[in-house]
C-alpha cells in the first residue's frame, strides 16, 4: 500500500508529504496476531481505541475513526461481516464487500490497525451464548429481527474481549444498538467507555449507511424523504400530541410510493420505553424503519425531540 502511494503521488513533490502523513497502516487477519501487537502497545502505555464496522466503510464509519484516532494512541478498525446479527440471509448475502476501499480509507483516516478476520478465526465453534435485555432489546430492531442484537452482542464482546480497549467507538445512527451495547457492557463488567457519534448525513438528509449503494437511482431519490419528514415533525410536534406526531410521520412517508414505514416509535431515550406524552422524559426520540423500494432495502433513522 506504502509502495502504490509512493507510485501514485510519484513523480508530485507532494508525494514524500503525503507518505510522511499516512503512515502504513498494519492489516491483521488472526486474534493471536492482534494480541501480541496490542500487548506490546499497551506495554508502553498506548492507550487503544476500537471502532467495530461490518466494512463497506463511508464517511459515517470514517468520522468514528477519526474521533478514535484524536483520542487514542492506537486505533483498531474491525473489518467483520458477522453472520450472526443477519437473521436474513439475503440480506446477508447482497450486503457490500468492498474491502480494498476500506483499507484506503482507514489508511486516509490514520488508523493503525484493520482487523479482518475470517468467520472461521471469530467463529471456531458455534456461539452459543444468550443476551437478553429486556425491554432494551426486545423492542423496535429486537421485534422485527429476532436474534439480532444476540448476534451483535456475540460479536461485540468477542473483541472487546479480543482487543480491551480504553474506548470503543459506536454511531448513533444504530440508536437502538448503543443502548444494547451499554447494557452489556454493565452485565458483563467491561472495563471501557462507549463513545457515541453523531449521525453522518448525505447533503440532501439521508443518513449514510452501507445498505444506500443498494439503492436503484429511483430508490435513491425518494430516500431522503424519511429525513425530511422526522425534520418536519419537529415544528409540528410542537403544537401536536405524541400519538399526532407519529400519524404525522407514518402518513407523509406512506404517503410517498415505494416508501413504507416498517415502525415508527417514539420513547425515551435512556429506556426505550414509548412515551405517550411529551413531558414523559427528558429525551425523547422517534426512531423509525422504514422499506425502501422493490428489493426492498431497509433503511433506518431517528431524530431527538
Ligand atoms: P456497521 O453497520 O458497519 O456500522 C459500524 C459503526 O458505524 C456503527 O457503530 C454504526 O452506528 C456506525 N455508523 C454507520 N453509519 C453511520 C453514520 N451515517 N453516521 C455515524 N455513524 C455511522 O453497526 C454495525 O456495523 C455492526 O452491528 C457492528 C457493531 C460492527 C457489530 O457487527
Amino acid at each position: 500500500m506504502l509502495f502504490l502511494h509512493f507510485i501514485g503521488f510519484f513523480p508530485s513533490p507532494f508525494g514524500f508529504l503525503y507518505v510522511i502523513l499516512h503512515p502504513e497502516m498494519k492489516t491483521i487477519n488472526t486474534i493471536k496476531e492482534l494480541q501480541t501487537v496490542l500487548s506490546g502497545a499497551r506495554a508502553d502505555g498506548k492507550t487503544i481505541g476500537l471502532v467495530p464496522t461490518m466494512g463497506a466503510l463511508h464517511a459515517g464509519h470514517a468520522s468514528l475513526v477519526r474521533r478514535s484516532v484524536a483520542e487514542n494512541d492506537i486505533t483498531v478498525v474491525s473489518i467483520f461481516l458477522n453472520p450472526t446479527q443477519f437473521n436474513d440471509p439475503r440480506d446477508l448475502e447482497r450486503y457490500p464487500r468492498t474491502m480494498e476501499s476500506d483499507c484506503a480509507l482507514l489508511t486516509e483516516c490514520g488508523a493503525q490497525i484493520a482487523f479482518a478476520p475470517s468467520v472461521a478465526e471469530m467463529y471456531p465453534e458455534p456461539d452459543n451464548r444468550r443476551f437478553s435485555y429486556p425491554p432494551t432489546d426486545a423492542v423496535m430492531e429486537g421485534a422485527m429481527r429476532p436474534g439480532h442484537f444476540n448476534g451483535v452482542c456475540q460479536i461485540v464482546s468477542k473483541l472487546f474481549s479480543i482487543v480491551e480497549p480504553d474506548r470503543a467507538y459506536f454511531g448513533e445512527k444504530d440508536f437502538q444498538q448503543i443502548a444494547v451495547i451499554r447494557c452489556m457492557v454493565a452485565d458483563l463488567g467491561f472495563k471501557l467507555e462507549i463513545v457515541p457519534c453523531p449521525v453522518i448525513r448525505e447533503a440532501d438528509g439521508l443518513a449514510m449507511s452501507s445498505r444506500n449503494t443498494l439503492l436503484a437511482p429511483n430508490e435513491r431519490a425518494i430516500a431522503p424523504l424519511i429525513y425530511a419528514a422526522l425534520f418536519s415533525s419537529l415544528d409540528f410536534a410542537h403544537m401536536h400530541s405524541v400519538a399526532q406526531t407519529r400519524e404525522y410521520v407514518e402518513a407523509r412517508i406512506n404517503g410517498v410510493q415505494g416508501l413504507h414505514v416498517e415502525y415508527f416509535s417514539i420513547v425515551d431515550a435512556n429506556t426505550l420505553a414509548e412515551v405517550e406524552d411529551w413531558t414523559d422524559a427528558a429525551d425523547i426520540v422517534g426512531c423509525i424503519t422504514v422499506y425502501c423500494g422493490q428489493k426492498p432495502i431497509r433503511l433506518i433513522d431517528h431524530i431527538h425531540y
